[in-house]
């Protein structure tokens, strides 16, 4: 039995994940009305699974009856999870919220329970440290919508018995996931090494060179992107955007390589979050104008160079500063935010001194340490090595 914590858009998925996989599943909420919408949002995705072929009637109706909803999560309300071999909890993205959760859930498990939390920042370490048993915890990152996207990164915290990091990713595994193994650091992988795309993007667009669908055309058209930055982070929604970039730079002890923008607090501010308030970088009321990105293929490769470099250049940081493996990281890119190409492999094929050269151009330019290649950067261009290795 697994147990799911937290009925929002990811314990919800991450719920119907297990379900489908043929676990039977414990899914809790302090709100009523979550677990409503929850239960309602399963029906539909289970008959969405049919009428996309993906699951006969008989197999869907079986998914949805292996998932149990709970009204509440007190001690008496989480004696429910007590056969549960695997917690994973995706309740508020708070510290103390989620600390004092796995202090009210730790009696209640078994033993040899483990309880993993699905945080996309916090200290997986200081999760653990709420718990007795510290060794059995750990992150299991999904991405969203977690029924979809096929990348989860596991996180192990100094503390976590290294036997459980290789059961909890050997059970994900087998429900179809593409794991990633990632340290305990700021962002893990996925939201460390992606803070360029949108952080230079916005850096550019605040200096003027270019404006938001002229650096969207750019980096999707020229780059291969899928979304352009701007885009994506109306779709993201620019609070939750600016929300990972803010928590990254201060875990980061304020390293300005990953200093958040200005326009997009601003933005923030304003209540313009893009998508979902019908207005952020762009417009998206009835009626209103698409702006059109200039014809400027020059300055379209510029935008895609500088961005592109500085994705290189964190991808090789972050194996330099071992926090995921190579093959992970270029996984964890590929899969998680399905970049077109593995950053390291991405880099080899500009070249390391070409990206070292762009980064420096920058760095000479501005003068600032945000534009600091990494020492590996520097080493790989010199000793003409590759940076996927
Ligand atoms: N949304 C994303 O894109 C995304 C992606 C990966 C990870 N995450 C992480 O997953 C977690 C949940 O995010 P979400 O987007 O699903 O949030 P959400 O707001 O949609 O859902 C959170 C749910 O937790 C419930 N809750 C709050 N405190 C609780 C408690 N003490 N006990 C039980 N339930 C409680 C709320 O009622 C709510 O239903 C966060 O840690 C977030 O950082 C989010």
């Amino acid at each position: 039995m697994i147990g799911v914590v937290g009925a929002g858009a990811m314990g919800a998925g991450i719920a119907q994940v297990a379900a489908v996989r043929g676990h039977k599943v414990v899914l809790a909420d302090a709100q009523s009305a979550a677990i409503e919408r929850a239960r309602a949002g399963h029906a539909r995705a289970m008959d969405r699974e049919v009428e996309r072929g993906r699951l006969m009637r008989p197999e869907a109706d079986a998914a949805h009856a292996r998932l149990t909803y709970i009204d509440g999560v007190n001690e008496l309300q989480l004696a429910a999870f007590s056969d549960c071999r695997l917690v994973i909890e995706a309740v508020v993205e708070d510290l103390a919220v989620k600390q004092r959760l796995f202090r009210t859930l730790e009696p209640v498990v078994a033993p040899d329970a483990v309880l993993a939390s699905n945080t996309s920042s916090l200290s997986i370490a200081a999760l653990g440290s709420a718990c007795t048993q510290a060794e059995r915890v750990i992150g299991v990152h999904f991405f969203n919508p977690a029924p979809v996207m096929p990348l989860v990164e596991i996180i192990p915290a100094i503390t976590t018995d290294h036997s459980i990091s290789e059961s909890v990713r050997e059970l994900v595994d087998g429900w179809g996931k593409i794991t990633v193994v990632a340290a305990d650091t700021p962002g893990f992988i996925v939201n460390r090494i992606a803070r360029p795309f949108y952080g230079e993007s916005l850096r550019i667009f605040e200096e003027g060179i270019a404006e938001p669908a002229t650096v969207d055309w750019a980096m999707r058209e020229l780059g291969g992107f899928r979304m352009g930055p701007f885009e994506l982070m109306d779709f993201i929604g620019l609070d939750v955007n600016f929300a990972v970039s803010a928590s990254v730079f201060a875990a980061m002890f304020y390293d300005p390589r990953y200093r958040p923008a200005l326009t997009q607090q601003r933005l923030v501010e304003a209540g313009l979050l893009g998508r979902k308030t019908e207005r952020g970088f762009y417009d998206y009321r009835a009626g209103a104008a698409k702006p059109e990105p200039r014809d400027d293929e020059t300055l379209g490769h510029a935008i895609v160079d500088r961005v592109l470099a500085m994705l290189v250049n964190e991808a090789v940081d972050a194996v330099q500063m071992r926090v995921a493996s190579p093959d992970d990281i270029e996984l964890a890119m590929t899969k998680g935010v399905s970049y077109p190409k593995g950053l390291l492999a991405w880099g080899d094929e500009i070249g390391a001194g070409e990206v070292l050269a762009t980064i420096e151009a920058l760095q000479e330019e501005y003068g600032e340490d945000r534009y600091r290649p990494s020492p590996l950067l520097r080493r790989v261009a010199r000793t003409g090595g590759r940076l996927l290795q």
